[in-house]
């Protein structure tokens, strides 16, 4: 039950995120003000196996949470006694990590008899964008309102309303296989350029010629107009905006095939796999030209797809405002890309701060402040849900 003196207009909200790699807190009052944001990764543990192993996740979590939280506060200059309530995410996710957070945000909410709040990941996404929108003075929002959540794990375009305090959305499209940052990091995993791909396809990109490779369309299968008549009718209609991502990965390894390039992919991974944390400048070194212009023209492919797609879906809902967030939407010539397209349909479009588009748990402290207001409270017994949709 909430004490009766908590003043619902200025709530101090503590965000836990689990989800994935990296362990994060930060605190948020009444889901505008950012007052500390820690993010530990665990980066040096993963990057041996070129991926997330999810066991070393929840064991990383486990030594992290709790420093990692100290320090939130300390930042904020804020104590646990000063808090109006715990937030953490709920999923979707690993759920050996996100069990971590979820027990921890428990614990502590139940010894300090503060209200628990479950916050989707995806929702935390979203929510970035609005955070940062509201801390520039920007508290108008034009609807209908479109969000590209495009990261590791999704790729999603969902319809936002608001009525009152709370936030429904609807989801009109998704990818059907290959997350946008799972292509990222699937091709730079087979072209030996590290984990995560995103970050380090980016900058390498910037030597290359995106126009040298061409993906043919068909490798990044078009919109289906004509849903199956399998699907459920309401099914078919609500998803019209379907992504696809594992064909231009495929494309890729079959042009490393036909132009010979497995060894110099080779000698690419034995040099670097001597270095802890390779910099741009050592792995330039190890690219030939010919995987600098590979590099360029796949990232080319799919942001312009991403961007047409969406763009498609703005046609069609007739949104005003345009959101796009996640991992991905840390990438530059994405920013760029969509916001020539966006220009051109008169649609405004929003990201967030490039550190507010990775995962961060000021996003999940902001995304519960509406359900802070509307008491949608968790109770202690509510779990993990590592597929947790978002409604
Ligand atoms: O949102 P996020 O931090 O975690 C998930 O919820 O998945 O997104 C991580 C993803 C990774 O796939 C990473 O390669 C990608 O975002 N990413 C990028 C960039 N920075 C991160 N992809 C393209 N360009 C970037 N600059
Ligand atoms: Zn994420």
């Amino acid at each position: 039950m909430l004490p009766y003196y908590i003043d619902m207009s200025s709530a101090l909200i503590l965000g836990i995120e689990t989800s994935c790699d990296e362990t994060a807190a930060a605190v948020v009052r009444s889901g505008e003000e950012l007052l500390s944001s820690v993010v530990a990764s665990q980066f040096t543990a993963h990057q041996p196996y070129g991926g997330v192993v999810p066991e070393l996740a929840a064991r990383e979590h486990l030594r992290a949470i709790a420093p990692v939280v100290r320090k939130a506060l300390a930042d904020a200059f804020s104590d646990f006694k000063s808090l109006d309530a715990i937030a953490v995410t709920q999923g979707p996710g690993l759920a050996g990590a996100l069990l971590v957070g979820i027990s921890y945000a428990k614990a502590l909410a139940f010894a300090l008899d503060k209200p628990l709040i479950a916050v989707n990941h995806l929702e935390g996404h979203i929510h970035a964008v609005l955070l940062e929108e509201r801390q520039r003075g920007n508290h108008e929002l034009r609807f209908p309102l479109l969000a590209l959540v495009v990261s590791g794990g999704h790729t999603h375009l969902y319809l936002a309303s608001q009525r009152e305090t709370s936030w429904t959305y609807e989801n009109i499209g998704r990818t059907r296989d290959d997350a946008a940052g799972e292509a990222f990091d699937k091709v730079a995993k087979l072209l030996a350029l590290g984990y995560p791909g995103g970050p380090m396809i980016e900058k390498l990109a910037g030597h290359g010629d995106a126009s040298a490779v061409k993906f043919a369309g068909v490798q990044l299968k078009g919109t289906p107009r004509n849903v199956s008549k399998k699907q459920p009718a309401r099914e078919a209609d609500a998803r019209t905006f379907d992504f696809s991502y594992s064909g231009i990965k495929t494309a890729v390894l079959r042009y490393v095939e036909i132009h010979g390039m497995q060894e110099e992919i080779q000698r690419r991974k034995e040099a670097l796999a001597m270095i802890a944390k390779p910099s741009l400048e050592d792995v330039l070194k190890v690219c030939s030209e010919a995987t600098l212009d590979l590099v360029a023209s796949f990232q080319k492919a799919m942001v312009e797809d991403l961007a047409s797609k969406t763009m498609d879906a703005i046609r069609e809902t007739n949104a005003s405002t345009l959101f796009v967030t996640g991992g991905v939407a840390a990438n530059s010539e994405l920013r760029r890309e969509f916001e020539e397209v966006a220009g051109m349909e008169g649609v405004a479009v929003s990201f967030p701060s490039r550190r507010m588009s990775t995962d961060n748990a000021a996003m999940i402290a902001a995304a519960a402040y509406p359900k802070f207001l509307s008491r949608d409270f968790a109770s202690q017994e509510f779990s993990a849900e590592a597929s947790l949709q978002l409604r």
